[in-house]
């Protein structure tokens, strides 16, 4: 029940050509000068011996022999791995290089990647092994390791850990660590009240295999992690809420590496005895009407939502499968300016995750979210899964696909979680009655026509702008009484 449209976009690559044009007599960039200190900042933190990178890059043997490739794949933006378009949003901890450092490396791979003098070479980085944020007050650990096979693809897998919370409890800091670095690829951290997710395990501990999501509905999330992803610490007066009873659904992206593995991951928590001064919610941008005929190499899917108090977009996690090529989120506000929210070119489902705001975006009440993914479901696309392609319908496994984005959005007090939730549905209903009662829904059709007779005061078959406040007040009203 989402609003559909399609539209054309334009499909932007990169190329891969490593220029050629180094000028000769210009001094050469060094490893020890200026490489070193780019590769230890931002590779070795993922490229280091017993982390999930396929190889080191700390000495000058290891980063020489892959010159090209290193010039080649950063000129790419494929490494370091960071999605979101460089300007379109203002994200925490970005993982970008300058476009100083990348024509360093290229004119260094160009002049045959010299060494330097051995007196510049700097000290190798040290990483901290505890705790990044400290201490956590508790620590929830994975019920039992997990086993995995040398080889095969990689595996997605939720486990369910109990957090045994008798209150709701305020959450401080969140920090996920890895239990076996050289195979976990990324984590996601969700919430689940409704015990849904341990009934998807055979026993417990065990976990059961979740490609898309966690297979239910989302009642929170704590955030995600990825190697050199720093520790999700609260600001601006947000904490995450633990509900009673909820359980921790920990996703986690494995890579397998040749041996035989095992992995036991946990996760930190620091708590907050005051509860919090603002209201954290998670608002889902998404659209389920897909159906991508085989071979299609554009199909576009369009999703938008209207907000329905002011809010602060804390961070957003743009998710769809392995067709989706492109996403563009914007938010349309009232005074008619657009505050651009994430802008993914090369979409690659291998490399998902949250991107946190540096400051939190101010999104006025009626502002209009829009997002417009785009997918490649022609033989052309080689991260197709289905060979010869076939039509994809939405839902959860790797050959279906998703078009979501999960906005993390801090309300101006926890009070206002409940009816920013009937809020945004109201404006949901009305969104569908824009065009008049969409065809297609069956026996739903009939409440949709009964709000469309009762609210359409000019009699066109459709809510128009000045018939939608009064609508979405009766649906808040009603929202309210339930
Ligand atoms: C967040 C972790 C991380 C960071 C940071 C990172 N890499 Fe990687 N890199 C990986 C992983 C994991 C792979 C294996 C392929 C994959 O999973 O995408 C990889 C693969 C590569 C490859 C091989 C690609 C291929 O096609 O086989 C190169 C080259 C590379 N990285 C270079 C770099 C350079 C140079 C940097 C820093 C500028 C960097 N990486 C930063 C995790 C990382």
């Amino acid at each position: 029940m989402r609003i559909f449209r399609t539209a054309a976009a334009v499909l932007i690559l990169d190329g891969l050509a490593l220029a050629g044009g180094a000028e000769k007599n210009a001094a050469a960039p060094t490893f020890n000068h200026d490489i070193a200190p780019i590769l230890y900042a931002n590779c070795a933190n993922c490229h280091r011996p017993g982390q999930v990178a396929p190889f080191s890059l700390l000495t000058y043997q290891d980063a020489a022999k892959r010159a090209k490739q290193i010039a080649a794949i950063t000129q790419a933006r494929v490494m370091p791995p960071w999605k979101a378009t460089p300007g379109y949003g203002n994200f925490l901890d970005a993982r970008l290089l300058t476009d100083a450092q990348i024509a360093a490396i290229r004119d260094w791979a160009a002049h045959g990647a010299p060494e330097g003098d051995a007196a510049e070479k700097p000290a190798p980085p040290k990483f901290a092994d505890g705790w990044l944020a400290g201490e956590p007050d508790r620590v929830f650990k994975m019920e039992k390791p997990y086993s995995l096979p040398a080889e095969g693809p990689d595996q997605f897998r939720c486990f369910v850990i109990p957090l045994n919370a008798e209150k709701d409890e305020y959450v401080k800091a969140v920090e996920f660590r890895p239990g076996n670095r050289r195979i976990v690829h990324h984590a996601i951290l969700f919430m689940d009240t409704t015990g849904e997710a341990r009934k998807r395990q055979t026993s417990p501990g065990e976990g059961y295999p979740c490609v898309g999501g966690p297979g239910l509905d989302i009642t929170g999330s704590l955030g995600g992690w990825a190697p050199g992803a720093q520790p999700a610490v609260a600001r601006g007066g947000v904490a995450h809420t633990i509900r009673k009873g909820a359980d921790l659904v920990l996703q986690i992206h494995y890579h397998l590496d040749g041996k035989p593995e095992e992995d036991q991951s946990s996760v930190g928590l620091q708590f907050s005895q005051t509860p919090p001064a603002k209201g954290l919610t998670l608002y889902v941008l998404g659209n389920e009407h897909i159906d991508i005929p085989a071979g299609d190499a554009h199909y576009v899917v369009k999703a938008s939502g209207i907000l329905p108090m002011d809010v602060e977009a804390m961070a957003i996690f743009p998710h769809a499968h392995y067709l989706c090529k492109e996403m563009k989120v914007d938010a349309h506000l009232p005074d008619g300016s657009v505050v651009p929210m994430i802008w993914i070119k090369d979409w690659d489902f291998n490399w998902q995750g949250a991107y946190r705001y540096a400051s939190p975006v101010k999104l006025p009440k009626g502002t209009r979210l829009e997002m417009t993914y785009t997918y490649d479901n022609s033989a052309a696309n080689p991260r197709n899964p289905s060979n010869p392609p076939r039509e994809v319908i939405f839902g959860e496994e790797t050959t279906n696909e998703m078009a979501f984005a999960f906005v993390s959005m801090a309300l101006p007090s926890p009070d206002d979680v409940s009816e920013f939730r009937r809020g945004t549905r109201a404006e949901l209903i009305a969104s569908m009655l824009e065009e008049g009662v969409p065809q297609g829904l069956g026996p739903r059709a009939a409440p949709l026509q009964l709000l469309l007779n009762a609210f359409d005061t000019n009699h066109n078959g459709k809510i128009d702008p000045e018939e939608r406040p009064a609508l979405v007040q009766y649906l808040m009203k009603r929202g309210a009484q339930k």
